[in-house]
C-alpha cells in the first residue's frame, strides 16, 4: 500500500465510496430526524396520497393539478355522476328538467367542447334556485342535473364549514371556492337554502357572519369570471331566502305540487319494478291522490305494499308471491288510510288544496 506518500486509484475509488456512504447515511439520517421532530410530517404525506387517489378519481390526474388539505377535505362534499339519479326516474317535472337541458346542462356541454364563441351570453345563469312545497322533488331534479351534466356536482353541507379552530372556517370556505376552479365545470348545491349561513346560536354569530361575507366575496368572484361554476339552492320557503343570496340566484325554477298527469308519471316510475298487477289503472289512481306530493305518493306505495303483509297466511312458513301482488283497491285504501295518517293530518290544508 505504501507507495512513498503517493495515492493509488484505488486508494482514491475507496476514500470516494467512503465519503458518499458517509454523505448519504448522514443525509438519511438528517432527513429521517426532521421527519420525525415535524409533527405535521404524516399528515402531509397522507394528505398528498389523498390528492393523488382524488385526483383520479376526478380523472383530472395528468392536469397537473393539486389539491392541498383544505380541498381534499371539501372533496368529500363532491357527488360522482354514478351517484346521481337518472332523470328517468322523476316523474312530471318534464318541462323543469327541459328547461335545466337547455339552458344549463347544453351551455356547459358545449362550451367544455369549446364549440361555443367566446361570449358571456352564452354561459349558462351562475345561479339557480328551485322553489316550491316540499316533496316535489326539487332535491330529485338536483341530483339528476348532477348526472346528466357532465359537471362535477358538489353538496354543500354546511356541518363541515364549522371549525372550532380560529381561522379554520375563513381556509374551508376559500378551499371550496379554489377546490371548484379547479375542477370546473362544477354545481355546487345548496338543499334548503333558506337557512343556509344562519345564525345558529350567539356563539357562532361571528364566525357564520364573517363566514357568509367571505362566502358572497369569493361568489361575485367568480360570477363576474369566465368560471365554469354554477350555485344552485332549493327551498320550500323562497321567501325566507336571505336577500343577498336571492339576488345571485337569477335563475328560478318553480316545482310545483303534481297535478293529475304528473303524479299518475311518479307513480308509473315509482311501481316501474315492482310487484303489481297490470289491471291497475295509475290515472285513477292519481286522481284519487289529489293533493298529494311526490313524497306522499311513495309513502301510499309503501303503506299498500306494507298492508298486503297483514293478510299473508303464514301458516305453512310460506309466502306467495300472489299474495304480495298489488292491486288498484290495495293503493285506492292506501291513499285514504295515508290521508288519516297524522303526517298527513298535520299538513292538511297543504295536502287538500286542490291542484287540478
Ligand atoms: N317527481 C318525482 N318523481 C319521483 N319521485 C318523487 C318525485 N318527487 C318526489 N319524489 C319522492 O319523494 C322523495 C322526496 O323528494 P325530494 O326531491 O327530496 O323533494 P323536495 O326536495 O322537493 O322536498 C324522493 O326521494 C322521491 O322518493
Ligand atoms: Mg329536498
Amino acid at each position: 500500500m505504501d507507495t512513498g506518500g503517493q495515492l493509488t486509484r484505488r486508494d482514491i475509488l475507496s476514500i470516494v465510496i467512503r465519503l458518499g456512504l458517509a454523505v448519504g447515511t448522514s443525509w438519511i439520517l438528517i432527513r429521517t430526524l426532521v421527519d420525525y421532530l415535524d409533527p405535521n410530517h404524516h399528515a402531509i404525506k397522507e394528505a398528498k396520497k389523498r390528492s393523488r387517489i382524488l385526483l383520479k378519481r376526478l380523472n383530472l390526474d395528468k392536469k397537473g393539478i393539486e389539491f392541498d388539505n383544505y380541498e381534499i377535505r371539501i372533496a368529500t362534499l363532491l357527488v360522482t355522476p354514478s351517484e346521481g339519479i337518472d332523470m328517468e326516474c322523476i316523474g312530471g317535472s318534464q318541462e323543469i328538467l327541459a328547461e335545466l337541458k337547455s339552458r344549463v346542462i347544453l351551455p356547459l356541454q358545449l362550451k367544455s367542447d369549446g364549440l361555443l364563441p367566446a361570449s358571456h351570453l352564452f354561459s349558462p345563469a351562475k345561479g339557480i334556485l328551485l322553489y316550491g312545497p316540499p316533496g316535489c322533488g326539487k332535491t330529485m331534479i338536483a341530483k339528476a342535473l348532477a348526472r346528466t351534466s357532465k359537471a362535477h356536482f358538489l353538496q354543500f353541507d354546511m356541518s363541515l364549514f364549522f371549525d372550532k379552530w380560529l381561522g379554520e372556517s375563513q381556509k374551508l370556505v376559500a378551499a371550496l371556492f379554489s377546490l371548484a376552479s379547479k375542477i370546473q365545470p362544477v354545481i355546487i348545491f345548496i338543499d334548503e337554502i333558506d337557512s343556509f349561513l344562519r345564525v345558529r346560536s350567539s356563539h357562532d354569530h361571528e364566525v357564520t357572519a364573517s363566514m357568509k361575507a367571505q362566502f358572497m366575496s369569493l361568489w361575485d368572484g367568480f360570477s363576474s369570471s369566465d368560471d365554469q361554476i354554477i350555485i344552485m339552492g332549493a327551498t320550500n320557503r323562497p321567501n325566507d331566502v336571505d336577500e343577498a343570496i336571492l339576488r345571485r340566484l337569477p335563475m328560478r325554477l318553480f316545482v310545483p305540487k303534481p297535478d293529475a298527469q304528473a303524479r299518475e308519471d311518479i307513480l308509473r316510475v315509482i311501481l316501474e319494478d315492482e310487484h303489481v298487477s297490470p289491471e291497475i289503472n295509475l290515472r285513477n289512481v292519481a286522481h284519487q291522490a289529489n293533493g298529494m306530493s311526490g313524497a306522499d305518493l311513495k309513502e301510499v306505495c309503501r303503506l299498500a305494499a306494507i298492508e298486503k303483509l297483514k293478510h299473508i297466511d303464514l301458516s305453512d312458513q310460506q309466502i306467495q308471491m300472489q299474495d304480495l301482488l298489488l292491486e288498484e283497491n290495495d293503493l285506492i285504501g292506501a291513499i285514504k288510510k295515508y290521508a288519516q295518517g297524522s303526517i298527513l293530518e298535520a299538513n292538511r290544508q297543504l295536502i287538500f288544496e286542490s291542484v287540478d
